[in-house]
């Protein structure tokens, strides 16, 4: 006999349970395109966070970029490898090169010349590794890739207001046939959208963010679009927390943004902290190393 569908409810209603344990969390298989820091410097400033005087150690780099690889791959998650060229510095930080969404390609064009000539390696990338012509856009409009487009099932993020140009957003849209929303950043220490707003969970649309970092309209923006969302305080998003991965499950995030690991985990994440302080001398952590390959 089936269960009657309206019986006697036992217990509190299933909204306040909901809310009184955290939600189950997954982790789901990511496949990932980074670029080891062989050749990485701070020898011009293109961002606050960038002090050609100040030294880095290219070691000590290249093993802290190593551990976030080994981390990925420990999770079981794909990491393909870009060639670092000598002559681009700053191409460890391989999500802007180009944006990936449902295996289509949108290619970047940077803002300033010093990084121009990464997006021709991106793409020559996707070339020889299966993608078709047709999956590919060479833009015409200045887009700097992950660094200012975050992905949700509902809607793709568009940060501007110091590298990517608000007119990046209509030719995405087309593109990828997803609603583009756009986004103004104000404070130049958050100069790319994934420096102030990590996507948490893509079904679901959770995101975290640090609202200082975004102009009034975009606030309301994101309040409306967001209500739920994790927001960070000045400390964590000052750590770059934000700069963050999720797989589901997983967060990885600069170990010294500390403020955010417990309400990670009240929500059912497990953060797991990264060293990548030589990194952050040039203006990036995690989230900056990591190309998303969504399929
Ligand atoms: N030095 C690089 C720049 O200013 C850092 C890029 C960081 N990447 C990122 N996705 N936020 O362009």
């Amino acid at each position: 006999m089936a269960p009657p569908k309206h019986g006697p409810s036992r217990g509190p209603p299933v909204r306040e349970e909901a809310r009184l344990r955290p939600t189950p969390r997954e982790s789901s298989p990511r496949r990932y395109l980074m670029c080891p820091p062989a050749h990485f410097a701070v020898t011009y400033s293109i961002n606050p966070w960038m002090d050609p005087a100040k030294p880095v150690d290219l070691p000590l780099a290249l093993a802290q970029w190593e551990d976030l690889r080994d981390r990925y791959r420990a999770f079981g998650h794909t990491v393909e490898l870009l060639d670092p060229d000598p002559g681009l510095p700053d191409m460890v930080f391989a999500a802007n090169g180009a944006t990936v969404v449902g295996g289509r390609v949108l290619g970047a064009r940077f803002a300033y010349p010093e990084r121009a000539a990464e997006a021709d390696a991106h793409l020559a990338w996707f070339r020889r590794n299966g993608w078709a012509e047709e999956d590919l856009r060479v833009p015409d409009h200045v887009n700097e890739g992950e660094g200012d487009f975050a992905v949700t099932a509902s809607w793709i993020l568009a940060g501007s207001g110091f590298r990517s140009s608000p007119l990046c957003r209509g030719e995405a849209q087309e593109f990828f046939g997803r609603p583009v929303i756009g986004l103004e950043l104000v404070d130049p220490r958050y100069y790319h959208l994934d420096t102030a707003l990590c996507v948490l969970d893509e079904e679901r649309d959770e995101v975290m963010y640090f609202p200082e970092a975004f102009s009034p309209g975009s606030r309301a923006v994101l309040a409306r679009l967001f209500p739920d969302a994790l927001r960070a305080t000045a400390e964590d998003a000052a750590a770059l927390g934000l700069n963050a991965v999720s797989d589901g499950l997983h967060v990885l995030l600069p170990q010294t943004a500390t403020g955010l690991f417990d309400p990670l985990r009240a929500r059912g994440f497990e953060p797991v902290g990264i060293d990548l302080g030589e990194l952050l001398k040039g203006g990036g952590s995690v989230k900056c190393c990591t190309q998303e390959l969504r399929p």
